[in-house]
């Protein structure tokens, strides 16, 4: 085996090796398995690739083992998965037509693995082993793929217009794969992205939106949303991301380029979660900027209210990008609601009521919004970093301190409506959301504690304000 491999792995291959000379279908291991074992990276699925047909194929492949897995066939694709416990196969036929085009149905005429080779995205991609007798374990590499791993470049096998016509979603994949692997797009490669661009617009949202979650979920997503803005796609998929870009200057006074501080934002918050949601909020926060922005006289720039359009924005652009509209998306639109929150509260002295304002808005997601806000400072100054830091440090000491005291984090209210309406015989009405929200204020305002006691002894009070009369007097 010329790619580095377990035991259970070359276990499998062996078996699929067998097959193919029984059936004199010769097969090979092509792909990202090949890719990411020379690159040393973890990968559970292999992608076969035979000469000849790969259900059929499969078929025979999943009969050598027991108990006999299931074999899932995607007759659109002409593919067949076989999930194994600790790897997933996936086989199809050798074709001359290009992977997974979607933009038209294409006529999938049988190749030469050849054919196949040059009909993948790129050569990196396009690495490919022999499962059969006579060679068993090369590898078979017409691209020199073998070389642009060792450059570090993501350069197409065929002409780049030519592959990513074949499917366009190829561009972004081009991007997503510069940024995991920290690799660089070859000029001409980079340079058909930008002519081709327009042509992302015949991809389903569904598959952009998977690759954009690729990037964000790598180690610096930075690389990917400057690669999308440079190529003009971003402008394309992501209007409002690419409005943030650009530091206009009036009168001598300029503003920071929002786009540059995002994306900067964006790689803090990634050494410090995996949460694709959070890194999300990281990259919404500022989205409220360009709409908002104004120059005053004598202020300078401005982006007042910019946290709240933002919020409003965040629904939008996830019913856009295809992003799940459940509460992953209430999750990021309250950070970004509330991202500006720390920063105000340390710039003064920090009150029991506003931390216990701020715990009570986060909620469970208080630790969550700190984080946003630590990634936010990008600064250069390093007195300036310092300065931020300790602030925020003093606002997480504060509300562990009241959170202790007050337990709010995750706040229900001691008295219910349905007790305020059994005590005074009401129906649902006004006055049960008055007394409702008399005792949360007064507890956040720390007029009276978090308990029971206290709070039913100010609904009898607030009650008599109002003329209402307790049942059993
Ligand atoms: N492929 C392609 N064009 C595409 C998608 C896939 O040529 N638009 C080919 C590539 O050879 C790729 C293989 O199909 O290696 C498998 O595709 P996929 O599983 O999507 O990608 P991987 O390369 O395995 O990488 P990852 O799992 O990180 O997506």
């Amino acid at each position: 085996m010329q790619i580095p491999c377990t035991d259970r792995e070359l276990f499998i291959f062996k078996k699929i090796a067998a097959v193919a000379q029984e059936t004199a279908t010769p097969a090979y291991i092509i792909g990202g398995f090949v890719r990411d074992k020379i690159l040393g990276r973890n990968t559970k699925d292999a992608d076969i690739v035979c000469l000849g047909d790969g259900i059929a194929f499969a078929e025979k492949i999943a009969e050598r083992f027991n108990p006999k897995p299931n074999v899932t066939v995607f007759k659109n694709f002409g593919t067949a998965q076989i999930k194994l416990p600790d790897i997933e196969i996936e086989i199809v036929g050798a074709r001359k037509e290009s992977y997974r085009s979607e933009s038209r149905k294409p006529t999938v005429f049988a190749g030469s693995l050849q054919d196949d080779q040059n009909r993948r995205d790129f050569t990196i991609n396009a690495l490919s082993i022999s499962l059969n007798k006579n060679d068993f374990g090369e590898l078979i590499d017409p691209f020199n793929g073998i070389r642009d791993l060792q450059l570090k470049i993501i350069r197409t096998p065929l002409e780049p217009e030519t592959t990513f016509s074949d499917d366009p979603l190829r561009m972004l994949r081009a991007i997503r794969f510069a940024t995991q692997l920290n690799f660089t797009i070859e000029e001409k490669t980079f340079n058909a992205i930008v002519a081709e661009k327009e042509r992302i617009n015949i991809i389903s949202k569904e598959r952009i939106a998977d690759e954009l979650n690729k990037i964000m979920l790598s180690k610096k997503p930075s690389i990917g949303w400057d690669l999308l803005f440079k190529s003009g796609l971003l402008q394309i998929i992501f209007p409002q991301m690419a409005a943030l870009a650009g530091a206009e200057n009036v009168e001598g006074v300029g503003h920071k380029d929002n786009f540059y501080h995002t994306i900067q934002v964006i790689d803090n918050i990634s050494q410090k979660t995996q949460n694709l949601w959070l890194r999300w909020a990281a990259l919404l926060h500022d989205i409220g900027k360009p709409p908002t922005k104004k120059f005053e006289k004598g202020h300078g720039w401005t982006f007042h209210g910019h946290e709240i359009v933002g919020a409003k924005m965040t629904p939008k652009i996830f019913a856009q990008l295809k992003l799940p509209l459940n509460e992953k998306m209430k999750y990021v639109q309250k950070l970004v609601a509330l991202h500006m929150r720390p920063a105000f509260l340390s710039k003064d002295e920090i009150t029991d009521s506003a931390i216990r304002r701020l715990l009570f808005d986060a909620g469970e997601d208080a630790d969550d919004l700190m984080t946003l806000c630590e990634a936010d400072i990008t600064s250069k100054n390093p007195n300036k970093v310092r300065r931020y830091l300790q602030n925020f440090e003093l606002v997480r000491k504060r509300m562990i301190e009241v959170e202790e005291s007050d337990k709010l984090r995750n706040w229900q209210p001691p008295i219910s409506g349905q007790l305020i309406m059994e005590t005074f015989n009401l129906q649902p009405s006004k006055e049960v959301g008055i007394i409702k929200d008399f005792i949360r204020e007064s507890i956040l305002d720390g007029i009276i504690p978090n308990n029971y006691e206290a709070a039913y002894q100010l609904m009898l009070q607030k009650a008599n304000e109002l003329g209402l009369k307790a049942v059993s007097e």
